[in-house]
């Protein structure tokens, strides 16, 4: 029996989920992938709306919806009336007046979803599948299922989120989460990529002195279209991967039982080896089948919310 408390009209950021809602989220994800199935009491329609590239979050939704038995409505924002200038609240308000039941929305701007879901008149259910530099949360929750599935429970757990921190929602998203799970969250890259706020869930240090005493390390892509043009012209790929990339030599140093992570896509190379993406240690891909099951578990609290489920 699902609790009242966890129906929700939007599922938007972690900031607002307890221990204890990720949890559950977590095991109606682990449900899914052992067979259990959906029952809509109607016909329900889902769109989802893009305006930064993806793609694994935008397929692996169109895959929870379909496995979840939504009808999925096709929308490209290049080809949208977006490009005529209309705005987000116009663009979602047609799906709504369209018939479209939950939107996942993608966007490049921070909290874009705070103007929408407080508007009295806005009735369809959002789904948040990033925001500029602020939340990932389908993807935390992925990241959480793929840990909890590993390792059983977080009390203690070691997790090491190394990289490009200041510029990734999945950073933000995953720290916020661990630290409310129990795990002792550490970071590591390079210092002018530290984002301060992150020093409440954890503490940085240096990569490879902490890299042998992780359970989890959780790598971050270099994100070349967040860095500003100077950031772009300085980076050096190379460098990276011998200061912060997982390397074969950083691999055999680590510790037994350890496993790695990535939201993907992965630059081969710079945060990782490319040797290294299937390693019998390495959950990348495991990560990406997780999202299918834990996207079917945030849709299905909307669809509760909404008395289709
Ligand atoms: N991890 C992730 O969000 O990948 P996409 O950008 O391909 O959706």
């Amino acid at each position: 029996m699902i609790s009242t408390e966890r129906i929700q009209p939007n599922v938007v950021t972690v900031a607002d989920m307890d221990a204890e809602d990720a949890l559950d989220l977590i095991n109606e994800a682990e449900e899914y992938k052992h067979g259990k199935k959906a029952e809509l009491t109607r016909p329900a329609y889902a769109a989802n709306l893009f305006f930064e590239n993806s793609t694994r979050t935008k397929t692996s939704f169109q895959m929870a919806e379909m496995k979840l038995g939504m009808h999925v409505m096709q929308f490209e924002a290049g080809t949208s009336s977006v490009k005529k200038g209309e705005s987000l609240y116009d663009t979602v308000k047609t799906m709504e007046s369209i018939g479209v039941d939950i939107a996942v929305i993608r966007h490049p701007e921070n909290e874009y979803y705070k103007e929408l879901i407080k508007h009295p008149g806005l009735k369809i259910g959002i789904a948040n599948g990033g925001d500029g530099s602020g939340q990932h949360p389908s993807q935390c929750l992925l990241d959480m299922m793929t840990i909890h599935e590993e390792f059983g429970n977080f009390k203690g757990l070691k997790v090491l989120i190394i990289g490009d921190l200041s510029h990734s929602r999945v950073a933000h998203s995953n720290a916020m989460m661990l630290n409310r799970l129990g795990a002792e969250v550490y970071f590591a890259g390079p210092q002018e990529w530290y984002d301060d706020e992150l020093a409440q869930y954890g503490t940085f240090g240096d990569f490879d002195e902490l890299l042998p005493k992780m359970d989890v390390v959780n790598l971050l892509r270099v994100q070349n279209e967040r860095l500003s043009g100077a950031e772009n012209g300085a980076f050096d790929a190379e460098k990276y991967h011998q200061q912060y990339g997982l390397t074969k030599e950083r691999y055999n140093k680590m510790k037994k039982g350890a496993i790695i992570m990535h939201p993907a896509p992965v630059n081969r190379g710079v945060e990782i080896d490319s040797d290294l993406v299937e390693a019998p240690n390495s959950r990348i891909f495991r990560q990406m089948q997780n999202g299918v099951f834990t996207r079917m578990a945030i849709l299905s609290r909307i669809l509760r919310y909404k008395g289709i489920m």
